[in-house]
C-alpha cells in the first residue's frame, strides 16, 4: 500500500494506509472518453472534495465507484479491497454509500418507507428485526431534522428536503465512506448549513466524505483535499489552497 501520509505517534512514524484508492480509472461512452486514467487516493479521516466543469467525469467517477458503471480499465480499491468487479449491492454492503445529483427517492412512499425501501437496508437486514430498523430510521430523519415529514409523501417533500432524505437513507447502510453528488445544488441555504453541520457530525464519528459540488467557496470551506477534473482526466490534486491558484485549474473554468 502507498505510504500516503505519516503521523508522529509517541515518538514512532505511523504510515496513514489508502482507505480508498483508484488507479488509472477509465470509461468510455462510444467514442467520449468520459474518465481517462484516473488515479488519486485518500487516506482515512479526509474530505475530499471533486470538482471539475460540466460533463468533466465527476457523476461517472462516483457510478463507477459504486458499482453502477463498469471500468474499461483500471482499479478501484477499498479498505485494501478490490470493488471496481463489484455490483452496487456489494459496495453497499462494504461500507460505502452515496446520494444523487437529482435526489432518487420514491415518490409514492413516505419518507420512513423511503428509509426502509428494500436495497438501502441491506447491510444489517438479515440481523435487525423490523423494529430497530425503524428506530433506526427514525434517529437519522432526526438527525437531519426531517422526522416532521415521516409520514409525508416524499413527493411532497421541497428538492432541499428530499436532498436531506436521500442523505438519512444513506446512513441506513452505516458507511464508512459517503459519496456526495452535488449536495448543496439548489437547495436553500440554511439546508446547505444543515447539511455542513451534519457532514462535520458524521466526520466525527469516523466517515469519510467524497463530495462533488460546483459550490466552489463551500466545497473549498468544507475540504481537506481538492481533486479537479477536466475532460475526463485529473489536472489537479492538493490542498484548497493549491487547487484554487492551479493556472491549469483557472483555465479549465474560465477556458482562457
Ligand atoms: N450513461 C451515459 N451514457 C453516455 N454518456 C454519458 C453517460 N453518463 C455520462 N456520460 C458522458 O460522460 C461525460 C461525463 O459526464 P458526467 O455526468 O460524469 O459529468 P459531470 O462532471 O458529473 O457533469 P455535471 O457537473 O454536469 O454533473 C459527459 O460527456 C457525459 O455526457
Ligand atoms: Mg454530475
Amino acid at each position: 500500500m502507498k505510504e500516503a501520509s505519516t503521523a508522529i505517534k509517541g515518538g514512532t512514524s505511523v504510515t496513514a494506509p489508502d482507505v480508498f484508492k483508484v488507479a488509472n480509472a477509465s470509461i468510455a461512452f462510444g467514442g467520449n472518453q468520459a474518465l481517462n486514467s484516473v488515479s488519486f487516493s485518500m487516506t482515512k479521516g479526509q474530505l475530499l472534495g471533486l470538482i471539475g466543469p460540466n460533463g468533466s467525469g465527476k457523476t461517472t467517477l462516483l457510478n463507477a465507484t459504486s458499482g453502477i458503471y463498469p471500468l474499461n480499465q483500471g482499479t478501484i480499491h477499498f479498505e485494501g479491497a478490490s470493488i471496481e468487479k463489484s455490483t452496487p449491492h456489494v459496495i453497499a454492503r462494504a461500507g460505502i454509500a452515496r446520494t444523487f445529483q437529482i435526489a432518487r427517492i420514491f415518490p409514492q412512499m413516505t419518507a420512513l418507507e423511503n428509509m426502509l425501501a428494500p436495497g438501502f437496508t441491506v447491510r444489517d437486514s438479515q440481523s435487525e428485526d423490523r423494529i430497530t430498523l425503524i428506530r433506526r430510521a427514525r434517529e437519522y430523519l432526526e438527525f437531519l431534522d426531517i422526522d416532521g415529514f415521516a409520514h409525508e409523501q416524499a413527493a411532497d417533500l421541497s428538492g432541499g428536503q428530499r436532498m436531506l432524505l436521500q442523505f438519512a437513507r444513506a446512513l441506513m447502510l452505516k458507511p464508512r465512506l459517503m459519496l456526495l453528488d452535488e449536495p448543496f445544488g439548489g437547495i436553500h441555504p440554511l439546508l446547505v448549513e444543515r447539511i455542513l453541520n451534519r457532514i462535520g457530525d458524521l466526520r466525527g464519528r469516523g466517515i469519510d466524505f467524497i463530495v462533488v459540488s460546483h459550490d466552489l467557496p463551500t466545497i473549498m470551506g468544507l475540504a481537506t483535499r481538492v481533486i479537479v477534473l477536466a475532460n475526463g482526466q485529473l489536472i489537479a490534486d492538493g490542498t484548497p489552497d493549491e487547487v484554487r491558484e492551479d493556472p491549469g485549474v483557472i483555465e479549465a473554468y474560465l477556458g482562457v
